[in-house]
């Protein structure tokens, strides 16, 4: 795989190309550790074995909160499992608000040939934009100054490429008080943004832990399962909910259309602290 440095770009050149989109697996420093009583390496490992069951992926992408505790251990080994798991696909990721960057970029320096990209990737009719949406020592969401900038001059520059963008928050309200608290501080600049192109043909975004999907004018937004505890949807109080964990894949087509679907671990109980009323 070919190092890249955070403003590189990656090129392919293939026909429809599909993505596994990952989320929120919240590794801890340690292997085995846990998030309301789930082994968060158990259910990861149960994802990907799921994917890589049923896809046959082009790209590994991760939308954040990809550790729990930010610890340089964590993203080692979410490296190493990823890896191990589809070892010549191309990693993406973006962080999420439990994620420390610092330690994301330490992590990806240090396993030679397999630095995630981290920007943007570019297949032969598509771009995927990845955008930063944390804020220092905060859980909700804010797309700053420079990365609206960085967005609207990449649509901008390719007005007639198709294009996928992905965030870490969710950008419009999920229907749940308590995560739609996190929301994208600055949603309406994000549309404005959006809305000067037609050219973007969806949005998607982890952090909710669990499947969303509307249309905005035409075009999807989108969140995937997270690959460890989902929440209970339409709820506004914080609430476990009893869904399995899962992934989001994507089929884009030369065209500039895509197909988008969520897949779930089959046959299998975990021990999950369902009475939990916060994490
Ligand atoms: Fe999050």
């Amino acid at each position: 795989m070919k190092v890249v440095t955070l403003n590189s770009h990656r090129s392919v050149n293939r026909g429809s190309f599909e993505i596994v989109q990952i989320t929120d697996c919240h590794l801890g420093g340690a292997p085995g550790d846990c998030l309301l009583g789930l082994n968060t390496d158990e259910s990861l490992r149960d994802v990907l074995e799921q994917a890589r069951a049923h896809t046959k992926p082009n790209l590994l992408l991760a939308t954040g909160d990809i550790s729990g505790d930010g610890s340089f251990a964590s993203y080692q080994r979410f490296l190493s499992i990823t890896k191990q798991y589809f070892p010549d696909v191309p990693l993406a990721w973006l962080p999420g608000n439990h994620d420390e960057l610092d330690n994301m970029v330490l992590a990806s320096r240090d396993v030679a040939g397999n630095t995630p990209i981290e920007r943007v990737f570019r297949t032969s009719n598509w771009n995927l934009l990845f955008l930063d949406s944390t804020v220092p020592e905060e859980d909700g969401g804010e797309i700053n100054p420079s990365e609206l900038k960085r967005l609207e001059s990449e649509l901008s520059q390719h007005p007639d490429v198709p294009t996928l963008i992905f965030l870490h928050h969710q950008p419009v309200a999920v229907g749940s008080a308590w995560v739609d608290s996190y929301i994208v501080k600055n949603h309406r600049e994000f549309f404005r943004v959006i809305d000067k192109f037609d050219n973007v043909k969806g949005i998607s975004w982890g952090h909710v832990h669990q499947e969303f999907y509307v249309e905005r004018k035409g075009v999807p937004l989108m969140a995937s399962p997270s690959t460890c505890v989902q929440f209970a949807p339409n709820v506004d109080y914080f609430k476990i909910d009893n869904r399995m964990p899962g992934y989001r894949n994507y089929r884009l087509n030369s065209n500039g259309t895509f197909a988008t679907d969520t897949c779930r671990v089959q046959d299998k109980s975990y021990n999950i602290d369902y009475s939990s009323t916060g994490y």
